[in-house]
C-alpha cells in the first residue's frame, strides 16, 4: 500500500510539475505567433497608429475617414489584428462586412489601405515575412471589407 501511495505521489508530482515545461517546450516548437512578431498589443498599436497617419495623407482614403471616429477605429482595428494574429481575444467591434458596408469601397480604395498597412508594419518590424503574412491575412479578408463574400451560413 506504502508503495502505490508513494507511486501516485510521484506520478501527480511529474503530472503537475512537468506541465509547464511541455507548455515551454511546445510553445517553442511552433515559434512565436505572428502576433508576438510584430511586437504583440504595443506594437501592433504602434502599426496600427501608423497606418492611420498614412491613410490621413492618402488621397485615395482621407476623404472615406471624413467624420469617422479615429480613436474608437484605432481601438477596434487594434484589437481585431490582435485576435486575428494569436493574441488576446478583445475585440468588439462588427463583422467586416457590415463595418464597411456603407462606405462604397472600391478595390482601389482597399489596395491603398493595404498598402499603407504593409508600409507601416515594414517600418515598425524588419522581418519581411511578417509584412508577407499581414499582406495573406488581409487579402483572405477582401470579400468580406468588399461585401463580396458568400454570406455566412
Ligand atoms: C482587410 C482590410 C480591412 C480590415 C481588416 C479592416 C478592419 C476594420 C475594423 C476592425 C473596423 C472596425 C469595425 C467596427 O468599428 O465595428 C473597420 C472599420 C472601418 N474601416 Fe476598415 N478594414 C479594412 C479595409 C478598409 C478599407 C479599404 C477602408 C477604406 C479605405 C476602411 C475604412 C474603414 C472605416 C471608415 C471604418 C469605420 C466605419 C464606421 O465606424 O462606421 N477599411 N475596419
Amino acid at each position: 500500500m506504502m508503495k502505490i501511495t508513494r507511486i501516485l505521489s510521484v506520478t501527480l508530482t511529474l503530472l503537475v510539475l512537468g506541465q509547464p515545461a511541455l507548455a515551454d517546450e511546445e510553445a517553442t516548437d511552433a515559434g512565436p505567433t505572428l502576433y508576438e512578431r510584430m511586437g504583440s498589443w504595443e506594437g501592433i498599436d504602434q502599426i496600427v497608429a501608423d497606418t492611420l497617419a498614412l491613410h490621413l495623407e492618402n488621397e485615395e482614403i482621407v476623404d472615406i475617414l471624413d467624420g469617422i471616429d479615429l480613436d474608437k477605429l484605432h481601438t477596434n482595428v487594434t484589437a481585431f489584428f490582435a485576435m486575428g494574429t494569436g493574441g488576446p481575444n478583445k475585440y468588439e467591434g462588427r463583422d467586416m462586412t457590415s463595418s464597411h458596408a456603407a462606405l462604397g469601397l472600391t478595390e482601389a480604395d482597399f489596395d491603398a489601405a493595404v498598402s499603407d498597412v504593409l508600409k507601416a508594419v515594414r517600418k515598425n518590424v524588419e522581418d519581411e515575412s511578417v509584412a508577407e503574412e499581414v499582406n495573406a491575412i488581409l487579402q483572405s479578408l477582401r470579400p468580406a471589407v468588399m461585401g463580396t463574400a458568400a454570406p455566412a451560413g
